[in-house]
């Protein structure tokens, strides 16, 4: 394994910031100081001029997914090779068990599939089945597998739906065992009723995919989740949240110094229900779920990230193309060209997390530089059980590293992305700043636009306690 020395560079980590060099020995980082003397042999990147960050952490992806009658269109290939482009070296990706079936069936089906991650991955495990065999198993998956968290859905009624006794026995078991529970926070049975009642009267447009889940269900959902975790003692994270109703409930809870934790995504910060209107099909793209909220919400969500009511960004990254072509209907949104409802829930955001963090969130001074890295990388890592491994820049730490050029101005256009998804929600946006190198455990896997990584080059992570910050 080569021995690399990144000089000059301006270290940020959630924590600190100063000037230093950084050796890279046996992938792990050696040594920081002033003016380190190499020899020859060893491999030297000069990164004056730009900060060096510890390698993204995004721990909600959907790569190589079955949802429904769909698949996410990124294999873990494509889906990593495009986080490494964006500065993420670590990813937590979501195997699901299939009803009637093991969860431990579902995470070795995941293993083949990740098998060609090039980034390190771990799994979160969906649970759609929750009986004994299930809660035993839960057990399992912690302590021998590794995977230490698990998401339930409170949406998505005879697909991905769980009911509270479900929910809260699996939270009982988390909770006894190190592990956390994630959740999808919305009321699923009241938003079926809206559905069947908006295509009823012929109402198939994307548009009403927003006007069918409104933010009041999430807030529902969330109170009811938080209690829920309560009562049965186990930490929690809210995935994806985009409403102020749903945030107000957490930060109530967290003042009441309740183990209760949320990410939210680049899409509810930088974009609102207005991208609904779009002509034609075109506010597809647009279709995930929570759907796009409107800029009220917004403003509450940048003052959860101010507060640490939030405390993570990360993507869901959930591709699907628009176009039915090259890949077909199954990884496509015009699965519901005709009816809303049956758009594949999803969006893409993989490859362009970091630099929009940094543009809208520090070079508009919303966000100190610290702090960014603290909610794309060192408390999803702590969160998640990869901490200190993952997630910061210290001595004995993996040499995840991203050189970053925070000067430099640049337009997001998803035919110069490395995933397979044909559209960006963020087509056309001028950003400031950019990753220029990416290091795995050392090795220079991203060099301007030139790829150096490998398939199967991602490590699976072993992550044996989840929610203990
Ligand atoms: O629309 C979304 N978010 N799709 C992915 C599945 C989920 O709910 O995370
Ligand atoms: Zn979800
Ligand atoms: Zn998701």
């Amino acid at each position: 394994m080569p021995t690399t020395l990144i000089k000059n560079g301006r270290i940020v980590t959630a924590v600190d910031d100063y000037r230093a060099d950084i050796l890279i020995k046996d992938g792990r980082i050696h040594t920081i100081g002033r003016d380190l003397s190499v020899g020859a042999e060893v491999a030297v990147h000069d990164a004056a001029g730009l900060l060096v960050l510890p390698g993204g952490v995004d721990v909600h992806t959907h790569l190589d997914w079955e949802f429904g009658p769909s698949r996410t269109v990124d294999t873990f290939a494509t889906g990593t090779k495009a986080a490494a482009f964006g500065g993420t070296t670590t990813i937590v990706d979501f195997c699901n068990q299939s009803k009637g079936e093991s969860p431990l069936k579902g995470l070795e089906d995941w293993h083949r599939r990740r098998a060609s991650a090039a980034v390190d991955v771990g799994a979160h495990m969906i649970l759609l089945d929750v009986n004994a065999q299930t809660l035993a198993d839960m057990k399992i998956l912690i302590e021998r597998e590794g995977v230490s968290s698990f998401k339930l859905f409170m949406a998505y009624p005879g697909v991905l739906m769980v009911d509270d006794g479900a929910l809260f026995q699996a939270m009982r078991v988390a909770g006894a065992n190190g592990a956390m529970i994630c959740v999808h926070a919305e009321n699923g049975a009241v938003i079926q009723v809206l559905v069947q009642e908006a295509v009823a009267a012929g109402h198939t447009s994307p548009k009403y995919h927003m006007l069918t889940r409104p933010s009041l269900m999430e807030g529902e959902a969330t109170h009811r989740a938080i209690r829920l975790a309560e009562l049965a003692d186990t930490p929690l994270y809210i995935v994806h949240l985009s409403a102020a109703e749903a945030l107000a409930a957490v930060t109530e809870a967290r003042d009441r110094g309740i183990h209760v934790h949320a990410e939210t995504c680049p899409h509810y910060l930088f974009l609102t229900d207005k991208e609904y209107d779009r002509p034609e099909f075109e506010g597809a793209k647009f279709v995930m779920t929570p759907p796009l909220r409107d800029a009220h919400h917004q403003h509450a969500l940048w003052r959860g990230l101010k507060t640490n009511d939030l405390q993570v960004i990360s993507t869901d990254h959930c591709p699907f193309c628009f176009n039915e072509q090259p890949y077909g209907l199954k990884y496509s949104k015009q699965l519901g060209r005709e009816d809303f409802s049956k758009i594949p829930n999803g969006a893409p955001g993989i490859e362009t997390r970091l630099p929009l963090v940094y543009d809208g969130g520090v070079a508009k001074g919303r966000l100190s530089l610290n702090r960014f890295v603290d909610i794309t990388a060192t408390t999803p890592a702590k969160l998640f059980g990869l901490f200190p491994r993952k997630g910061t820049i210290a001595v004995g730490s993996d040499a995840d590293l991203v050189l970053f050029d925070p000067n430099e101005r640049w337009t997001i256009r998803a035919a110069e992305h490395h995933s397979r998804v044909d559209y960006s929600l963020f087509e056309g946006r001028e950003v400031t700043g950019r990753v220029k190198k990416v290091f795995l455990r050392g090795d220079l896997i991203v060099d301007g636009d030139r790829w150096l990584g490998r398939d199967g080059q991602g490590e699976f992570l072993h992550r044996p306690s989840s929610g203990r910050l």
